[in-house]
């Protein structure tokens, strides 16, 4: 009997080493991994750059306080801030962690420029912003937080594109809208580049700040570096994680220097938030993101992708509703429910992961090829072909 609680619902599979898109057994076999730790592995399993990255800085040093300079971070940070709309970073270790320090950033703005009763955050209901308590309470879902009271005040809730009780909701409590910018564990829908105009016009009108959740969606996962890229809008806070580590926990928060302003010295911190190791392997990732035609190449093959599981869409109607997302955050929406569909391509060597709405997320690594995405296309068709038959 395991010694680890009971809080997953874990699949009787391990792994005994990974390269690239393949893992592969203790016995040998081999699954094409397109869930990649849930969008974290954006450059596949054991990629050279970042073994060499770890390797190089662990012979060095691997954590000192934030008591110190790291030139390793501001290394990182600096790299990020030349590339976004940036201008200040914090690290952290996850994207609950990042999310709970936006929320505490937004807040801690007002604060500062003497309007500390404008701290509530406006949020969509059932999104997924972590599992910390505050995040819990963010995402307003009533299965994340059953069982956790107290309720953590703080939080407004709109259903997802219900812009007219979007507008009733802000008042002058209002400190911030945070969303994601793709729903990732919703279901990846993707937030149309009309609304987020229209999100970034409305925070101006009533100053006050928006936060984009680009935890899941963001560093190159949706074919630009960030999601909102591809509505050409500016947000004021970015929480980021999973993907700028590429497998190593790292966490931060991205933020405009107006409201950078409020984090004085001893606002926030973290013990192991950006140590010399992390930000290593973080400079190792944006080596290869920021490498001329990578982005191009995730862009190329989304559009392939799609448009193939588009044509096995169109042949198995009554299995497959809707094929969602962006870049390679994509989602097959099923018409029944996905577990089913899900186990028989894992039966095929396949790995996938759900979402909410009957949605098979689909995630290979962003240096993914062409060829490996021929063979996940052809056990999906396989997959669709026998539960048709049945
Ligand atoms: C959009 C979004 N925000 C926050 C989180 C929480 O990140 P973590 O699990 O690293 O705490 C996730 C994780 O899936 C996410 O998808």
């Amino acid at each position: 009997m395991s010694a680890l609680a009971n809080n997953y619902n874990r699949k009787k599979l391990s792994f005994k080493k990974g390269k690239g898109s393949f893992l592969y057994t203790k016995s040998g076999k081999k699954y094409l991994d397109f869930v990649q730790g849930i969008a974290v592995n954006s450059l596949g399993h054991t990629n050279t750059h970042l073994v060499k990255a770890i390797n190089k800085q662990s012979k060095k040093v691997w954590h000192v306080s934030n008591a110190f300079i790291i030139p390793e971070g501001e290394k990182l940070a600096k790299r990020l801030t030349q590339k976004t709309f940036a201008d200040k970073i914090i690290f952290q270790n996850s994207g609950a962690e990042a999310t709970e320090a936006a929320i505490k950033i937004a807040r801690r703005y007002f604060y500062s420029i003497g309007k500390p009763k404008k701290n509530r955050i406006i949020c969509i209901k059932n999104s997924f912003h972590g599992r910390t308590i505050a995040a819990i309470n963010a995402s307003g879902s009533k299965k994340m937080t059953e069982g956790f009271g107290p309720k953590v005040n703080g939080f407004d809730h709109f259903e997802f594109g219900d812009h007219k009780r979007l507008k009733k909701l802000i008042n002058n409590k209002t400190a911030a809208i945070m969303i994601e910018t793709i729903l990732g564990e919703g279901g990846i829908k993707v937030i149309p580049n009309w609304c987020l105009r229209y999100l970034r016009k409305l925070c101006n009108r009533k100053k006050i700040l928006l936060i984009l959740d680009e935890v899941q969606c963001g560093i190159g996962r949706s074919g630009k570096f960030f999601a909102f890229e591809h509505a050409n809008v500016k947000p004021d806070i970015v929480p980021i994680a999973k993907g700028i580590g590429g497998g190593f926990p790292i966490g931060a928060v991205l933020m405009t220097k107006k409201v950078a302003k409020g984090m004085t010295a001893g606002t926030h911190g973290s013990t192991f938030g950006g140590n010399p190791l992390a930000m290593s392997v973080g400079n190792a990732v944006l080596d290869q993101i920021f490498r001329k035609n990578f982005l191009t190449n995730v862009n190329k093959l989304s559009k392939y992708f799609i448009i193939e599981l588009n044509q096995i869409k169109k042949k198995f109607p009554k299995i497959i509703k809707e094929i969602r997302g962006l870049g390679l955050l994509i989602g097959i929406q099923l018409i029944k429910d996905q577990n089913k569909f899900i186990q028989k391509l894992m039966d095929n060597n396949l790995l996938t992961i759900r979402a909410a709405e009957n949605v098979v997320r689909v995630l290979p690594p962003l240096n993914v090829n062409k060829k490996e995405i021929d063979i996940a296309l052809k056990i999906i068709k396989k997959v669709c072909k026998e539960l048709k038959d049945k």
